[in-house]
């Protein structure tokens, strides 16, 4: 997680500019990540203008320019469809999931404008920035030149999300907002998803999707399991979900999280009684737990002293307990590399500075194991 010193300002510009060798593109509303890379190579430049923003003072370059970037971009963290992808037979017609006597036309609840709610007696009434049901009013008012994003989509009904998205389920109203401003301001990015959406949404409505989403107890929704073999995966283009490949059969674990879903058709159709199982490295349970909790001899620190008894949230500092642990990496990683650099997250970073990768892999696996209440 070191930094790599490049050799010369040549390299670092061939660097910041050159094309991202992952497909571009937007599926399912779900977006790639270029420009989580080309924020990586924006902050190598950053690092070779460090002797000019040293001179401006600590005012202008607070939160902005870390020491440390990722040596490579931790792709698992990011969800990054692969190049190949298996042919997959789309959902089609009607469709329905266990337990709930609803029905839905795949095609219509497959964007991101027009979320299922399949246990609607499960949830507080929803805000229509939720539901994504917006009158064409508000949609002048509120979302003109940009398509609703209906939070239900991508974070589901029941908050608890997705992997390459996030649980929102039951966080402080305060922190929710927080973060939009960050996403609206750029602080924490996300330039492709929540940035635009922050952007384009009113005060107003984040606060009715904050208090509808802080409404909802959490449940255990992902399973940690270690091994050595997990089953052979690959992220899918739609949706950017890591699902099995057609032919099964497991593959080394290499230093990873490998999280897939329980059930695939049931993520698809976003259900949200099916959650995920997220394969760790051996050993990692045991290691996350020693820094989580002692922050093993100042390589941390302990994290209950800010996140709560069982890391269950204190106040306005969020519950992390539950989460899923690629979620969980992927915002240490971008705490670690300036990605995510709203003013409150300044108290994480003493936390993540010193994080290896294989350091935040167990964290995450021990955090995601633990129950959410
Ligand atoms: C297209 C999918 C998509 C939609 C629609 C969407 N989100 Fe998100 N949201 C994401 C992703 C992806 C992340 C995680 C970003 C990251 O990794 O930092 C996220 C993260 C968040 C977070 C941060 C959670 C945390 O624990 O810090 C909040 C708050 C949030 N979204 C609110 C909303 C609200 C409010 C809406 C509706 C107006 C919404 N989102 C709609 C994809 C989406
Ligand atoms: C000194 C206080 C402090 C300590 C210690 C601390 N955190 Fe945090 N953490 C915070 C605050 C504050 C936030 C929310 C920042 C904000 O409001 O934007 C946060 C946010 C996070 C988030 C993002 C949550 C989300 O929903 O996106 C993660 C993940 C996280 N912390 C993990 C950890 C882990 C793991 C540890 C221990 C190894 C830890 N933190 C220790 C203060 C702390």
């Amino acid at each position: 997680m070191r930094l790599t010193l490049y050799s010369s300002r040549r390299e670092l510009f061939r660097l910041a500019t050159r094309e991202y060798p992952f497909p571009r593109g937007r599926v399912g509303g779900n977006l790639n990540l270029m420009s989580n890379c080309l924020r990586q190579r924006f902050w190598v430049l950053l690092l070779a203008l460090l002797p000019i923003t040293t001179i401006l003072g600590p005012r202008q370059v607070f939160g902005q320019t870390p020491l440390t970037v990722p040596n490579g971009l931790p792709a698992w963290t990011f969800n990054i469809p692969d190049k190949v992808q298996p042919p997959t037979a789309p959902v089609t017609g009607l469709v329905h999931v266990p337990g709930s006597a609803k029905e839905y036309d795949a095609e219509k609840i497959a964007g991101n404008a027009n979320p299922p709610d399949w246990f609607p007696d499960e949830h507080p009434a929803a805000p229509r920035i939720v539901t994504g049901a917006v009158a064409s009013s508000d949609a002048s008012r509120h979302y003109t030149g940009v398509a609703p994003m209906a939070c239900g989509s991508c974070h589901l009904m029941s908050g608890q999300g997705h992997s390459e998205s996030a649980d929102v389920a039951g966080l402080p109203v305060e922190y929710f907002v927080r973060q939009m401003q960050y996403f609206k301001s750029g602080a924490r990015k996300d330039d492709v998803r929540m940035g635009p959406i922050a952007k384009v949404v009113s005060d107003e409505d984040v606060r009715k999707a904050a208090e509808y989403f802080a409404a909802i107890q959490p449940k255990p929704f992902v399973k940690v399991i270690e091994t050595a073999t997990p089953p052979r995966t690959y992220i899918a283009t739609a949706g950017r979900h890591r699902v099995l490949v057609p032919e099964g059969g497991t593959e080394p674990m290499g230093h990873r999280i490998v999280e897939v879903a329980e059930d695939v058709f049931r993520m698809n159709v976003r259900d949200p009684h099916t959650g995920f199982t997220a394969y760790v490295p051996p050993g990692s349970v045991a290691r996350g737990k020693a820094l989580v909790e002692s922050g093993s001899a100042g390589k941390t620190i302990a994290c209950a002293i800010c996140h709560g008894d069982g890391l269950k949230g204190l106040g306005e500092v969020p519950r992390i307990a539950g989460m899923q642990p690629v979620y969980i990496a992927r915002q240490l990683i971008c705490m670690q590399n300036g990605t995510s650099a709203g003013l409150a997250a300044a108290l994480m970073k003493k936390v993540v500075a010193d994080l290896s990768e294989d350091d935040i892999i167990a964290i995450s696996a021990y955090v995601g194991s633990l129950a959410p209440r």
